[in-house]
Formats: C-alpha cells, sequence, structure tokens
C-alpha cells in the first residue's frame, strides 16, 4: 500500500529542498521497495497568490486525511504587509493548531565534520545532542486577546497556558528523555510570569511519575547563555513556544548553520507534520543554493516517527554524515575546503551515499 504523504512546499527556498526531500524519499523507496504517493498542496504566500488565503480548506483537508505532512517553508517580502491573519505565518500556525500538533521536536547534533565550522569552539560543542520540545499550540501564539491594538497606541498579545496543554507536553518530554540519556531540563521564566510558574509546579508534579529521570529548572536567559557556553549539559530541554523558537535557532549554531535543523511536529496518535526549522530564507532564495539538509533530515523523522522506518530514517542519517565528512558543504556552513556546492548536487551526494551503501551491502550478503 502506498502511504500518502502531503507536500507543502510553500514559499522561497521552501520549494527548492522540498524537491530535496521528494528526490531522497523515492530513493529510500527504490532501495527498501516502499511506494509514497506525494500529494502537493499550497500553503503560504503561495496560496495567498492562488488562493488569497494562507491555508486554503482544500489544503487543510488534505493534511487531516494523509497520513504525514512534509513543509517546507512560508513567508517573504511580498507579504509582510498584509493584515496579521492573511499572512503567510496564519497559514503554518494554522495547521499546526487545527491538526492539533502540541509538540514540536527539535534535535540538534553537532556533526564531527562541522565542528570546526561553528563560530563556537570545536572543545565548547564537541559531542552536543540536544532534543529541544517546544510547545507548538499554545503560549503567545495563540493566547486572547491577540493581535490587538488599542487605536495603534497600545497592543497586546496574551501568554496563556491551561494545566492540561502543560502537563501533555511535559509528558511528552518526560517519555523522550527516558528514551535518551534520562535527563530533562525544564526551561521557563518563573521568576517572573505566572504561566511559568503553573509550568515549573506541573513538572514538579510529573517527575514523581518518572523517578528514573533527573530534572532540572532552568530560566530561560540563563538557558540561552548555557546553550552556547556548555551545550554539553543538555539532554532533554521542555519549554513554551515562544521560548522553543528562540532558543532552538540560538542552538543551531552548534551544527553550524540554520540550515541543518530538522523538526517533527506531532500529537499524541503520532500524527505529524515534519518541517525544517529553517525560514524561506528571501536572501538566497532562488538562487539554488539553499543548505537541504534540515529538509532531508526532516523527511528522514518522518519515515521514524509517521512510518515506523527506523533503519530508513537511521540510513538517511548515516548518508548525510557521510556526505559531510566527504567534504560537500554549501555556503552557509562556511567551511574551507572540501566542496562547495548548491542545493541539487548537495542532494545528489545524499543519495549517491544511500545508493552505494545499500549496493555495497547487497555485494557484502551476496
Ligand atoms: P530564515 O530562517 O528564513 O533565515 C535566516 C538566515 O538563515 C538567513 O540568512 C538565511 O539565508 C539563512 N538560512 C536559513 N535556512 C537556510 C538554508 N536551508 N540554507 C542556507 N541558509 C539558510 O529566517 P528569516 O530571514 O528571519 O525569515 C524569513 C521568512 O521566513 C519570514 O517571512 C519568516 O516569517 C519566515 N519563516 C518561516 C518559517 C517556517 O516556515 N517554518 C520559519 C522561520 C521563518
Ligand atoms: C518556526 C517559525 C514560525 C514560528 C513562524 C514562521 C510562524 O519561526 O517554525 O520556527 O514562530 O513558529
Ligand atoms: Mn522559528
Amino acid at each position: 500500500m502506498k502511504k500518502q504523504v502531503v507536500l507543502l512546499p510553500g514559499d522561497g527556498i521552501g520549494k527548492e529542498v522540498m524537491e530535496s526531500a521528494k528526490l531522497v524519499l523515492n530513493t529510500v523507496a527504490t532501495e527498501y521497495g516502499h511506494r509514497f504517493a506525494f500529494h502537493e498542496h499550497a500553503i503560504g504566500g503561495d496560496a495567498i497568490d492562488r488562493y488569497g488565503n494562507p491555508l486554503p480548506d482544500d489544503t487543510l483537508k488534505a493534511c487531516q486525511q494523509a497520513e504525514a505532512v512534509l513543509l517546507g517553508s512560508v513567508g517573504g517580502k511580498k507579504w509582510d504587509n498584509l493584515p496579521a491573519n492573511k499572512r503567510p505565518e496564519k497559514g503554518l500556525l494554522g495547521i499546526r493548531k487545527q491538526l492539533g500538533l502540541f509538540a514540536n521536536l527539535r534535535p540538534i547534533k553537532s556533526f564531527p565534520a562541522l565542528e570546526h565550522v561553528s563560530p563556537l569552539k570545536q572543545e565548547v560543542i564537541s559531542g552536543s545532542d540536544i532534543l529541544i520540545i517546544r510547545e507548538l499550540t499554545g503560549g503567545l501564539y495563540f493566547g486572547q486577546p491577540s493581535e490587538r491594538r488599542e487605536n495603534g497606541q497600545a497592543a497586546v498579545d496574551t501568554l496563556y497556558y491551561q494545566r492540561y496543554e502543560i502537563e501533555r507536553i511535559v509528558d511528552k518530554a518526560f517519555q523522550s528523555a527516558r528514551k535518551r540519556r534520562k535527563h530533562l531540563t525544564s526551561v521557563d521564566k518563573a521568576n517572573v510570569l505566572e504561566s511559568s510558574r503553573l509550568w515549573r509546579e506541573v513538572v514538579e508534579e510529573k517527575r514523581q511519575q518518572y523517578p528514573d529521570v533527573t530534572v532540572d529548572h532552568l530560566l530561560v536567559d540563563a538557558a540561552a547563555m548555557k546553550l552556547v557556553t556548555s551545550p554539553d549539559q543538555f539532554d532533554v530541554m521542555v519549554t513554551e513556544n515562544l521560548f522553543g523558537d528562540i532558543l532552538s535557532d540560538e542552538a543551531s549554531v552548534l551544527t553550524g548553520s540554520l540550515g541543518m535543523l530538522p523538526s517533527a511536529s506531532v500529537r499524541s496518535d503520532g500524527v505529524g507534520l515534519y518541517e525544517p526549522v529553517h525560514g524561506s530564507a528571501p536572501d538566497i532564495a532562488g538562487r539554488g543554493m539553499a543548505n537541504p539538509i534540515g529538509m532531508i533530515l526532516s523527511a528522514a523523522m518522518m519515515l521514524r516517527h509517521s512510518f515506523n522506518m527506523e533503519e530508513e530514517a537511521a540510513e538517511i542519517e548515516s548518508a548525510v554524515n557521510d556526505t559531510l565528512n566527504e567534504g560537500y558543504h554549501t555556503a552557509d556552513l562556511n567551511r574551507e575546503g572540501g566542496k562547495l556546492v548548491g542545493t541539487a548536487e548537495m542532494t545528489e551526494a545524499v543519495i549517491e551515499n544511500i545508493t552505494t551503501k545499500s549496493v555495497s551491502d547487497s555485494i557484502c550478503s551476496s
């Protein structure tokens, strides 16, 4: 049976890196005997231009029926002056909310071949392996009242969390920590914010159910500092929506570039939307130079989380690692020497490593 996957390329480099994900998934399909049916739909600025709506009904319906959704990125200067509810970003927030994807998993792992590329010292980042779990359907992004202007003289956004929203994301974080190094850092601003004090209370209650997991609380300002001075002290970090947005872009420097980071936005039953952490990168869009690795690794997360294809996901990840070890890099990685390539060549090199490995596996086993 074909796996039904909805593709939402979106805007800017989202369209470019989505091509890479498709090629990689088609290679996996051939190598492992799977079949994927891709259904492409509009979102963001692209959907505004074509249908006058950043999240057309047809797109939403297709996502609700799909087994998994892959998303590129949305946004761009062209749509920056539209009213708030007509902006491309509303399409992305809408799809996350409508699908109930409350947990955004953002793994950040330094690749040995890129440790000298990061602006941080190699000895600081070496061996870092963090999972940021960002609450995705609550907090400042969705609190009521929101986006309210008072005669142009004041504006309000509301930071609001209900206990059940905190409980489910904290549970997800404990469960993830159990599968990793059993260390959870909850990040908040409990010295100032009431919603953070409720957050901390819930974490303290929940930890009774997970006695095997060590728990720390950290204020978000200190967390931002520690992420770049001693990232190896973190295993799983859990935090509210906006803090998670900011901390994950910051943490991307551990890998050398924002273009490296994948993410999975999931709910309890495993349905997921997979998207790189980066945006539409208007400064480089249309030039074939975007780093496709965040998108390719998001496709690997889709195979693991939505289709239970652990081996295939691991194969993509190891092909990416091999490709970086061979010296391939896109311009954002700011790497000296090696092979400076564009999106298409980087994708080709990753595919080559997927193919080569399974050919050599079959030669070895015959
Ligand atoms: P951005 O993530 O698009 O870009 C930030 C910087 O990182 C830019 O210099 C860009 O060139 C670089 N970069 C990002 N991804 C890269 C990649 N794959 N390869 C090489 N370089 C890469 O953030 P921004 O410039 O602040 O936002 C641009 C637009 O994207 C805005 O409209 C914003 O709302 C939107 N955005 C969308 C998403 C999403 O769809 N998930 C995420 C973030 C920002
Ligand atoms: C992200 C982006 C989005 C967010 C924007 C584009 C709405 O920055 O996915 O990290 O803030 O969630
Ligand atoms: Mn972001």
